[in-house]
């Protein structure tokens, strides 16, 4: 129970401004999040699936990239724990995806498919609202996407992959943590999960001071990425976190 403390605690109280932004993905040995085809389910053992599920209660937004939902036809929503499904956002600058994905036409939350400004085709389903943001050559703005959430109160937001996205929000600069749950497996030449730009020299590289916890055989390593000293600091005093947490656990 302190370990489960230890890890949602911080994020039912939120950053300075109520908000965070949590990158995860659950990668083998060897750095992959799927086989090269694309197969996922699951790199990771199901203690790691139900912190997704709690992830995914504390969160307002889950956030996923075109590949995933077109590998992977995700539902996103909080099936094995209590709390509410976050809203569904879908980062498809082109609009490539088909109408046809579970997101786009269950009832079980709503769904935000975000495109490029001019772009994104064709009909789409009434449940589906659209959100046009600015691109630039790296792609969406993602820092434009999530000032576009705050202004909707989705400010607690989950990236829930894959390896690009998660990426993407790295490089710039958007994510308050980064949650990498490692498997005791080796794939092989797979989709990679994180790829930053070459770094040079070792001493460039982004080394950063770990939370480690078990979850089964895998190892989660929850990575502080804000600037900002540590904001659970005095946070078993607060009722309200403590009430949102004992929803999920
Ligand atoms: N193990 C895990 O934790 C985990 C989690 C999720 C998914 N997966 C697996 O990972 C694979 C998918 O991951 P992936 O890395 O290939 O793809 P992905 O990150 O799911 O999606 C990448 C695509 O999303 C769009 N995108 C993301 N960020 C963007 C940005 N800032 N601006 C513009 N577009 C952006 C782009 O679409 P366009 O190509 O249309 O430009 C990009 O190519 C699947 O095999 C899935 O099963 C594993």
């Amino acid at each position: 129970m302190r370990d489960l403390l230890d890890l949602y605690l911080p994020l039912c109280a939120g950053g300075e401004d109520g908000g965070w932004v949590v990158g995860h993905l659950g990668q083998s040995l060897d750095g992959c999040i799927a086989t090269h085809l694309g197969e996922s389910c699951f790199v990771t053992g199901p203690d790691n699936i139900l912190h997704l599920h709690r992830m995914r209660a504390l969160c307002d937004a889950v956030v996923v990239g075109a590949g995933t939902v077109a590998s992977d036809d995700p539902r996103l929503t909080t099936r094995l724990v209590a709390g509410p499904s976050p809203v569904r956002v879908v980062l498809d600058p082109g609009g490539r995806l088909g109408d046809g994905y579970r997101l786009f036409r269950d009832d079980a939350a709503p769904t935000l498919l975000c495109t490029a400004a001019g772009k994104g085709g064709g009909r789409r389903h009434d449940r589906v609202e659209r959100l046009e943001l600015p691109a630039d050559a790296d792609g969406l703005r993602l820092h434009a996407l999530v000032g576009a959430l705050a202004e909707r109160g989705l400010r607690r937001l989950f990236v829930e992959g894959g390896g690009v996205t998660v990426s993407r929000c790295l490089t710039a600069g958007v994510l308050s943590r980064l949650q990498l749950a490692v498997a005791p497996l080796i794939i092989g030449q797979g989709r990679p999960g994180v790829s930053l730009p070459r770094t040079e020299r070792l001493a460039d590289a982004l080394r950063l001071t770990p939370r480690i916890f078990r979850m089964g055989v895998d190892v989660l390593y929850d990575l502080d990425l804000a600037a900002a000293a540590d904001a659970g600091a005095d946070l078993a005093a607060s009722p309200a976190a403590q009430g949102t947490l004992l929803r999920v656990l």
